[in-house]
């Protein structure tokens, strides 16, 4: 059973709480743009949440991978409900096959369940063989670059996320998060460094790989967020295939 089978639910509440929806959107939707016309591959979309904005916000083509059967459940119940031509499959997204010609990957804390280089490059493949030659990769991550005294609890946030120690490549990063309703849910990612991130978009064949500092919607007031966003836990991350690939 895919770990995130028994905590679907618990993890689709947390997507309710603050920083979810004034840090993480505006910086996953942020680097995303206007999708209006483009075809979107969600790469571990989890109950779909994100590829439903997508489609919402005007994407023609939406189509979602996860690993968890639980997860993708939610998703199909979502699409039953109301439809917007948004399709399925459970499939790992370090070997996805035969879905390509995308203008944009999407991958909303994809990257961060690879335990080793090598998986993180499958991963990578993946998405490359998937976009056509110059579309992005876009998504948001668990952030590689934080300082070791950062993994703590955030009470103002309802979580904590601490880094098995020593730190090395593969170390698990623990997330406990407390939704504004119901049980807490928990799930580990596991961290990779930075530079190796760099080195394998890079031998895998993308350009302008670069982490993106997590923030607020332009406009928007930072104060209430001040403590989440100093070296924040999570960041943008984005890659070109280029367009001569
Ligand atoms: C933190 S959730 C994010 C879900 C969604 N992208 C979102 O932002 O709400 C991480 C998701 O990654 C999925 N996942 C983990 N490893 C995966 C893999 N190798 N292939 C596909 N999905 C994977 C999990 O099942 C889970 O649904």
């Amino acid at each position: 059973m895919a770990e995130y089978d028994a905590i679907a639910d618990e993890y689709a509440a947390s997507k309710q709480l603050p920083w979810r929806l004034h840090v993480e959107q505006p910086t996953l939707f942020g680097l995303i743009g206007d999708v209006r016309g483009k075809s979107v591959l969600d790469l571990a979309c989890g109950d779909g949440i994100y590829a439903r904005t997508l489609a919402d916000r005007g994407a023609t083509r939406v189509h979602g991978v996860d690993l968890s059967a639980g997860m993708i459940e939610l998703a199909r119940r979502a699409e039953a409900a109301r439809s917007r031509g948004i399709t399925y499959s459970v499939c790992d997204a370090s070997d996805v096959r035969g879905l390509e010609g995308f203008d944009v990957v999407m991958a909303a804390y994809l990257f961060n369940y690879a335990q080793d280089r090598a998986q993180l490059r499958r991963m990578a493949e993946s998405a490359f063989r998937s976009l056509r030659p110059g579309g992005r990769l876009c998504g948001v991550n668990d952030n590689p670059r934080t300082a070791p005294a950062r993994y703590r609890y955030y009470p103002e946030f309802s979580f904590v996320r601490y880094i098995e120690k020593p730190q090395r490549e593969g170390s698990a990063i623990t997330w406990a998060i407390q939704p504004p309703t119901g049980e807490p849910c928990m799930f580990d990612n596991f961290w990779i460094a930075p530079e190796t991130y760099r080195e394998v978009f890079e031998q895998v064949g993308f350009t302008e790989f670069r982490f993106v500092d997590a923030h607020v919607a332009p406009g928007a007031d930072p104060a209430p967020f001040s403590d989440f966003l100093e070296d924040c836990p999570i960041c943008g991350i984005s890659a070109v295939r280029p367009a001569d690939s």
